[in-house]
């Protein structure tokens, strides 16, 4: 078994952005610059927005935070990101999700100019991906995407379930595993909550990718020996014994799936760092554009 080790593979794309932010330093040329939107208070989403932010400053990147009360009205939310797509300096655009109940997502997503949607999650974008056409990755299946080309793991042929069909990961994720690229090619069975036989299909899989968002669903039993875990699950598990008062955990029972393996990601440490370095990546090449 194998860990795939998040931190190693976002520290090698990072440092591939950071040396060209010096080329453009060099060549006096502007750095690129994303825009974060964070409404409210959700402390996950507080916490992601500070990595993405901070890991913009590690590698040279201007980054701006727009943060707003939780009673935004949506024509404000609206308003603003009007503006962060006429900002020529502005290059990237994310509008940190869930947002709260009175706003529709929908609408603020398709808000945003689909050239600095580097969430990749515009319509337009979304379109794109379909159909094989250049255009901005969702950050999560981008990056284990990259984490599968980083460890040579094959994929050709093999037989992927992926467990979740959200828009952001379990949708596009099924996309791209199942194109004519590499990695890709595999045969891919993308499950969801109306899914009645998941274990058996699970037993089939030569890769599985969890996301769900419940702790500790995929267990030893619904895993081939020998197959490829990709855990996607950031979870908060109330512990008491932790400064923060919680601990993380993954959409996997690591301890129990890992022996059975060949590669697997942990959590902390896997795919979640790989979603930053993604993002990284869509921001480097929405600048591109327009250095270029
Ligand atoms: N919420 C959970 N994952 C993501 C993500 O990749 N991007 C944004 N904008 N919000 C999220």
């Amino acid at each position: 078994m194998q860990i795939l080790d998040g931190k190693l593979v976002s520290a090698a794309v990072k440092a591939q952005l950071a040396e060209k932010v010096t080329e453009l330093k060099a060549l006096d040329k502007k750095v690129p610059h994303l825009a974060a939107i964070l409404v409210g208070n959700n402390p996950a989403s507080e916490t992601y927005v500070a990595s993405k932010v901070k890991s913009c400053a590690e590698i040279g990147f201007h980054s701006t935070l727009l943060r707003f009360d939780e009673k935004i009205s949506e024509k404000h939310l609206l308003d603003n990101i009007t503006l962060l797509n006429e900002n020529a300096d502005i290059d990237g655009i994310l509008v940190q999700l869930p947002l709260p109940k009175h706003i529709n997502e929908e609408l603020v997503i398709n808000a945003i100019d689909p050239s600095k949607d580097v969430d990749g999650f515009h319509p337009t974008n979304v379109g794109k991906m379909v159909i094989g056409l250049p255009t901005y990755i969702p950050a999560t299946p981008y990056g284990i995407m990259l984490m599968l080309e980083h460890y040579n793991i094959p994929t050709k042929g093999k037989h992927a379930v992926v467990i979740g069909r959200s828009n952001i990961v379990g949708t596009p994720m099924s996309v791209l595993l199942s194109r004519n690229a590499n990695p890709g090619n595999c045969t891919v069975t993308l499950t969801h909550s109306q899914t009645t036989n998941l274990k058996e299909l699970c037993l089939q899989a030569d890769i599985i990718v969890a996301a769900i968002g419940r702790p500790n669903f995929v267990t030893a039993d619904m895993v081939k020996e020998g197959a490829v875990v990709i855990d996607v699950g950031i979870n908060r598990i109330e512990d008491a014994s932790k400064k923060s008062g919680f601990r993380l955990v993954g959409d996997v029972d690591f301890n129990a799936v890992a022996p059975k393996s060949s590669f697997i990601t942990p959590v902390p440490g896997g795919v979640g760092l790989m979603t930053i370095a993604a993002l990284l990546k869509n921001t480097y090449n929405a600048a591109s554009q327009k250095v270029n």
